[in-house]
């Protein structure tokens, strides 16, 4: 999704702007531009596709001594991924960066059209700085100009805005969008749309509320809402950016994989006590009185959730639904006020979610948030936070989160199982033997990813893959396949092992990949039924599974475990190492996939 960085300081800006766009790139983008001004000239470049293309295009120019500078990189929504929609957009004297989507934007653009204003591209952005301009004709505060553009606005934005009649000033805006300001001792201040760019550069951040807007110099940060002037709160940065760094392997993805294990105790560590989980904030007499869940995300998110229902329904004797947050939004949901609605997101900022969480709270349901970012939106909004404790995750595939995530989950069913009594203490017991040994299991043999390199081979070509499973092995097959298409750009669904036969069966043949989840412990003869008969079809298998399989083509064995989840999340590793070794064997970009954004801040 786009980025947003700004700077106002004395430094040299162009290696500051693209430094910070380097952070964020994780977020997906398909261009990238800056506009830079200092002395009263405003210089801007603009490339399609990577950032390097903006270096190499910037790499003769600096600008130091007193100045401002804005960049972005671009997630086309409104018009084609080319130079022209590139932001910034530009005026006769103002340039815009945006993230987000200006909803009126067509009514904005006739009636600026109308005046005679012209448009160069095709994005909803580019009546922001008209708009601002057309405003400042007869409004001639700069400040107030922008108040008035913004109060026009409607939609989702984060916006910033230089212009040449007010020089060394930043205009900024945000609704439902993430923007964060930084600011050091050298009097330099930072925008950005997560705190990443920030780290090793600011000392301190403010995460910005919905509808704040304001203006910056170089002394002065001001910031208001609803009309008023606001005191922003400012909060320490942490000075350390090598989590960012690949660390020896060749992908984000690939190191995200590997340190599931570590990630998952930082998730577990301090929230088992006595024999108890204890989850901060949640309280077992809260939890005793839930009824009703209902879980809402998107993507790997969302197959997180799946997962949970079962895990809910099953140890906490509880009635659960699972919301598409993209569905959910836009039905008229029969609300229970005693439910308790989750929301769960790695980024902390996907738009669906964000608005399906402020539908339940309106509604005046419970909200809990189980998120990897603190200082999100969605964190801020919800009543309750369960952080995942992931670390930042770059890779656009999501691997890392969703397994803290479904450990959270977990977590949350154990207390509230144990609360509404609806296990034994022995039942518990085995359950928390589980869920200590998950990281063991999720340390990686150096031989696995080797294995499936070189099966990963066979797969190259073909009309399909089908992922299959049972139980909460369904949602994993979900997640199997939604790997493999998000980097490998191959065609995957996932599919209930059950389902196969009431119509998918009709596409089985030599290429059709079938990649079916056994495990031991859930269903094994059953599943074992439905692959059969996908083998007696010619359907091409890759077992996985710790029992032989004598119909498979291809197997990869799993270590015999006692417990469903200690399987589940062998065969995650597996399903995400797969799709990694097939995307790099096609020589796909790992990191960042066509199409796809890291953070999803639009509908
Ligand atoms: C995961 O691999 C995807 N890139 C995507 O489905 C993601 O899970 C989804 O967009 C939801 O994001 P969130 O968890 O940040 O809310």
């Amino acid at each position: 999704m786009c980025g947003i960085v700004g700077y106002i300081g004395k430094d040299e800006k162009r290696n500051i702007i693209i430094d910070g766009l380097r952070e964020l790139e994780y977020r997906g983008y398909d261009s990238a531009g800056m506009a830079v001004m200092s002395q009263d000239e405003i210089s801007y470049f603009k490339a399609v596709g990577k950032l390097d293309n903006l270096a190499d295009k910037t790499k003769d120019f600096s600008s130091s001594g007193l100045g401002v500078a804005i960049g972005h990189t671009r997630w086309a929504t409104h018009g084609k991924p080319t130079e022209i929609n590139a932001h910034p957009h530009l005026g006769e004297h103002s340039f815009v960066v945006h993230n987000g989507i200006i909803e009126n934007y067509k009514e904005l653009k006739e009636e600026l059209e109308g005046k005679g204003v012209k448009f160069l591209s095709q994005t909803d952005t580019e009546v922001i700085v008209h708009l601002f301009e057309e405003n400042l004709k007869h409004i001639k505060d700069p400040f107030k100009a922008y108040e008035a553009t913004i109060a026009r606005l409607h939609g989702a934005y984060a916006t910033l805005l230089i212009t040449k009649t007010a020089p060394n000033k930043i205009f900024f805006a945000k609704v439902a969008a993430p923007l964060a300001i930084g600011k050091n001792d050298k009097n330099e201040i930072y925008f950005a749309s997560s705190d990443a760019p920030l780290i090793g550069v600011a000392k301190e951040v403010s995460y910005l509320d919905d509808k704040a807007y304001g203006v910056v110099g170089i002394d002065s940060i001001e910031i208001y809402k609803d009309g008023k002037k606001i005191t922003p709160h400012f909060s320490t940065l942490p000075k350390d950016r090598s989590y960012a760094q690949k660390e020896g392997y060749r992908f984000f993805m690939e190191k995200e994989i590997y340190e599931q294990n570590t990630v998952v105790s930082e998730a577990i560590m301090g929230r088992v006590k006595n024999g108890k989980i204890c989850l901060e904030n949640l309280t077992d007499e809260y939890l005793k009185n839930i009824d009703n869940i209902v879980l809402c995300a998107c993507g790997t998110s969302y197959h997180a959730a799946l997962t949970a229902s079962y895990l809910f329904e099953r140890l906490a004797d509880v009635r659960v639904k699972v919301e598409f947050a993209s569905e959910f939004r836009y039905r008229k949901p029969k609300l229970n006020t005693n439910s308790l609605f989750i929301v769960i997101s790695q980024s902390g900022e996907t738009a669906d979610t964000l608005e399906a969480l402020k539908i339940a709270k309106e509604a005046g349901l419970k909200t809990l948030a189980i998120c990897n970012v603190d200082n999100s939106s969605i964190v801020r909004l919800a009543d309750t936070t369960l952080l995942t404790r992931a670390g930042i995750e770059k890779g656009v595939a999501s691997t890392k989160a969703f397994a803290t995530q479904i450990v959270l989950l977990w977590m949350l069913v154990l207390q509230m199982a144990s609360a509404k009594k609806s296990i034994s203490q022995s039942e518990l017991d085995t359950e928390i033997s589980a869920l200590l040994h998950i990281p063991q299991i999720l340390n990686i043999d150096n031989s696995l990813q080797e294995r499936i390199h070189r099966l990963a081979k066979h797969y190259l070509h073909g009309h399909g893959f089908f992922f299959i499973g049972r139980d909460i092995f369904y949602p994993l097959a979900l997640e199997g396949a939604l790997k493999l298409k998000e980097i490998s750009y191959l065609h995957a669904e996932g599919y209930p092992a059950g389902e196969m036969k009431h119509g998918p069966i009709a596409l089985a043949d030599d290429r059709l990949f079938t990649i079916a989840l056994m495990p031991q412990t859930t269903l094994y003869e059953k599943t074992k039924s439905n692959v059969e008969e996908l083998a007696a079809r010619d359907a091409y298998i890759l077992a996985i599974s710790p029992n032989e399989f004598e119909l498979s083509d291809d197997f990869i064995k799993t270590s015999k475990q006692e417990h469903p989840m200690s399987e589940f999340f062998e065969m995650m590793i597996i399903l995400q190492i797969f799709a990694l070794e097939i995307s790099i064997r096609l020589g796909n970009n790992v990191d960042m996939p066509r199409n796809l954004a890291k953070s999803v801040t639009v509908e």
